[in-house]
């Protein structure tokens, strides 16, 4: 099929009003993904400007050097997770910065591309990892984890109303064979939840799904780190900005944003959190559920 390497990235021009970039300056994107919001920064920064960009995954790597092959300013591409901020800008030479950029989540790529695993559309191997060196994928948690820990998984990451349902059917099929992809397990989440579940405003397995993501790539626990190394290499009137795109990931950015606020190291700039425009929600399906927030160190 026709990938989606195009991935149309969010909420462009909020992002660049609430960064405030100047010419010269030194950005870092910690998602650079396709690098659509890197373009943005690294035009914003131009000549005399610097843009690291870090991403877990190789194949969205090679997208976006293809991307951002024209860009004057200077440009460092590294592949790493963004929790591991100090060791990548460390490794750089680089103490201060004057804006970071998040995205999180899965790109358009990711999710389009069959097998790696992502979707429920796409039929593929269970797999989800971001960064496929990394050694557990879904098909671990799947097939060992016990039917406990997958019901606390499907509940606490996806919101899931009938973690426990999903989990049971899981394990009792398991008993037998192996699940081994990600058409076989939407199809065992179908069967296991109720009719006419959540009003089909989605597929009974978009919750799951997002939850195993979640789990196999400690998305949670890497945001609150990157967050945290982030800020600390932040300039005095340097800016983050960080979309998410459920409400567990924001509330993490929220409470964290709200305690530097409090402990008056920074000014949050989103009282609430910016949504997509109505013209661009209806024209990405993928930036319906967007919330992007700001802030400014000031100590
Ligand atoms: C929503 S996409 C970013 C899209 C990008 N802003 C653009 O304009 O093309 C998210 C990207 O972040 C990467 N990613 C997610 N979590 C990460 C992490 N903890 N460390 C490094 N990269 C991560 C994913 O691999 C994916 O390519």
């Amino acid at each position: 099929m026709e990938l989606n390497t195009q991935h149309i990235p969010v909420m462009v021009k909020e992002v660049e009003e609430l960064l405030a970039l100047k010419p010269g300056a030194l950005v870092v994107d910690g998602t650079l993904g396709l690098g659509g919001h890197a373009l943005m920064m690294a035009t914003a920064v131009g000549a005399g400007g610097r843009l690291i960009g870090i991403d877990q995954d190789e194949a969205a790597i090679l997208k976006a050097k293809e991307r951002l092959k024209a860009v004057v300013a200077r440009v460092d591409i590294v592949k790493s997770n963004f929790s591991r901020m100090n060791e990548v800008l460390d490794g750089l030479g680089i103490k201060e910065v004057d804006a970071f950029l998040f995205d999180v989540g899965v790109s358009s790529m990711q999710i389009d591309m069959g097998e790696r695993g992502f979707s429920f559309r796409e039929d593929g191997p269970l797999d989800m990892r971001m960064d496929p060196s990394e050694k557990i994928s879904a098909f671990d948690l799947v097939n060992d984890l016990s039917e406990k820990e997958l019901a606390r998984i499907l509940f606490e990451y996806g919101e899931e109303r009938f973690s426990s349902r999903i989990a049971s059917v899981i394990v009792r099929t398991r008993a037998a064979r192996q699940i081994k992809t990600t058409k076989e397990l939407a199809d065992l989440i179908s069967g296991a939840v109720p009719r006419g579940y959540d009003h089909a405003r989605i597929h009974p397995a978009t919750r799951s799904f997002q939850a195993l993501r979640v789990a196999v790539n400690h998305e949670l626990d890497a945001l609150s780190t990157g967050i945290k190394q982030a800020f600390e290499r932040l300039k005095k009137n340097g800016r983050m900005c960080v979309i998410s795109f459920h409400s567990l990931e924001d509330r993490i950015v929220k409470d964290m944003f709200r305690e530097l606020d409090r402990e008056g190291r920074a000014k949050i700039l989103t009282k609430k959190p910016l949504r997509p425009s109505d013209e661009e929600a209806s024209a990405n399906s993928r930036a319906r559920s967007a919330r992007l927030r700001a802030l400014e160190r000031i100590q």
